[in-house]
């Protein structure tokens, strides 16, 4: 079947994997990035895709409705799959509004935009509130508006223990989480009172290539390599739920095509790490991959005063996913590491151009300054 695809957010880290991904899988599709290019948006993460026929780069932001309602209508998208989004949690406790701004109201405008767009083909249907379109009807349905979000929306879990599931209430409690939890409320709601085909996903923490190098593992490759100080907040006991980044980008494509419309589903690898654990590996495999002595930089470990508001623990159940869709993470962890590790190290110009801002001059120039 021909589709037209928006991918909003394509150049980011998570983004930039589901476009190629999309674009290799299914060359019938017309798949269009929409990214505004922040600091995080690059471009250089999707050069060996660019120049397929079914691919198209558009420079815009989520919040400029008139462009994105020409975009959509001009190229009859059929499907929206919205990762756009600030999503850095210490840069959200700096800078709250920026948050507010791209992932509430972008969120919604990017709504209104697709509401306005499919309106007029009768496939919003509004029904009983909590209903979700039962399994046989979804490929009736060719609209879709598939929001990307995060398991920080459910707030901190306990040590050890129960885990997050699609029924746990929402309690944010970064900026950047609360803005994520008010996106997805107006995505259910546009569901609800407009019948919008909607569906959400909340991910637990992903790692992998081309993550921007401000979150724990990137930064902390890079400052091995370089033998700078490994900032751990606290005493690096917080734990988090990690997934290889492809991992997701096909748990997006299944869901996309085969989740039930209205509903949600959590992701995730049953992964937990305690973050000095994962510090001491990445020294480990860091070293050994550089010809270090393994362990021999263990001493850069330097804890530092704890991030505001620190969620104690993250921890996905994904199991409804894997019942109804099928899907399973296919990476182990360590061999996960190892993939992620070597590749910065054999990447060190792609890290060097993102931490000085390099990238961004240059695609100034192809799409004009921001
Ligand atoms: P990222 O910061 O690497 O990329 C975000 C992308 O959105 C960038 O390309 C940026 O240029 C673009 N963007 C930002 N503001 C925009 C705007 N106003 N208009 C258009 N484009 C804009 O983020 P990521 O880690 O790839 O995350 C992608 C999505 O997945 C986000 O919605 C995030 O909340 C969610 N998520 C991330 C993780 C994770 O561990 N990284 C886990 C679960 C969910
Ligand atoms: P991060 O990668 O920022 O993801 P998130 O906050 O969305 O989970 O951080 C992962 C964990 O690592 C989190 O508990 C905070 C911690 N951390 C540090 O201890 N030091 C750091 O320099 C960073 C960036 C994160």
């Amino acid at each position: 079947m021909n589709r037209t695809l928006l991918v909003t957010g394509g150049a980011g880290f998570i983004g930039s994997h589901l476009v190629r991904l999309l674009v290799t899988k299914y060359p019938d599709y017309r798949i269009i990035n929409l990214d505004k290019l922040t600091y995080a948006g690059n471009l250089e993460n999707l050069r060996d895709v660019e120049d397929r026929p079914n691919y198209r780069f558009v420079k815009a932001d989520i919040c400029n409705f008139d462009t994105v309602l020409r975009l959509l209508q001009e190229e009859r998208v059929d499907g929206i799959i919205h990762l756009a989004a600030e999503s850095h949690v210490d840069r959200s406790i700096k800078d709250p509004f920026t948050f507010a701004r791209t992932n509430v109201l972008g969120t919604l405008s990017l709504l209104q935009a697709a509401k306005a767009a499919w309106e007029p083909t009768g496939y919003l249907m509004p029904g009983p509130v909590d209903s979700v379109m039962p399994g046989p009807d979804r490929a009736s349905i060719p609209c879709r508006f598939y929001h990307i979000s995060t398991d920080e929306v459910y707030g901190a879990l306990p040590r050890g223990g129960s885990l997050f599931t699609e029924q746990t209430p929402y309690r944010p409690h970064s900026p950047y989480s609360a803005s994520k939890a008010s996106s997805d409320h107006f995505v259910r709601a546009f569901h609800d009172t407009y019948g919008l085909p909607t569906l959400v996903t909340n991910c637990s923490n992903n790692y992998g290539p081309c993550q921007f190098p401000e979150k724990l593992i990137p930064l902390f490759i890079n400052n091995i390599r370089h033998r700078r100080p490994l900032p751990v907040y606290c005493r690096g006991e917080n734990v988090r739920d990690w997934l290889y980044v492809e991992d997701h980008a096909r748990a997006i494509d299944l869901i996309f095509h085969e989740g039930r419309i209205g509903d949600t589903y959590n992701i995730g690898g049953f992964n937990e790490w305690k973050n000095i654990d994962i510090v001491r590996l990445l020294i480990r495999v860091t070293d050994r991959l550089l010809g270090r002595t393994e362990g021999a930089d263990d001493d850069l470990v330097t804890f530092v005063t704890d991030r505001a508001g620190h969620d104690l623990r993250y921890a996905i159940d994904s199991t409804k996913l894997q019942r109804e869709l099928g899907w399973s993470p296919s990476l182990q962890f360590e061999e996960g590491i190892e993939r992620t590790v070597r590749w910065y190290l054999d990447n060190q110009p792609w890290l060097d151009r993102v931490t000085s801002g390099d990238y961004q001059h240059y695609y100034e120039t192809m799409y004009g300054a921001r």
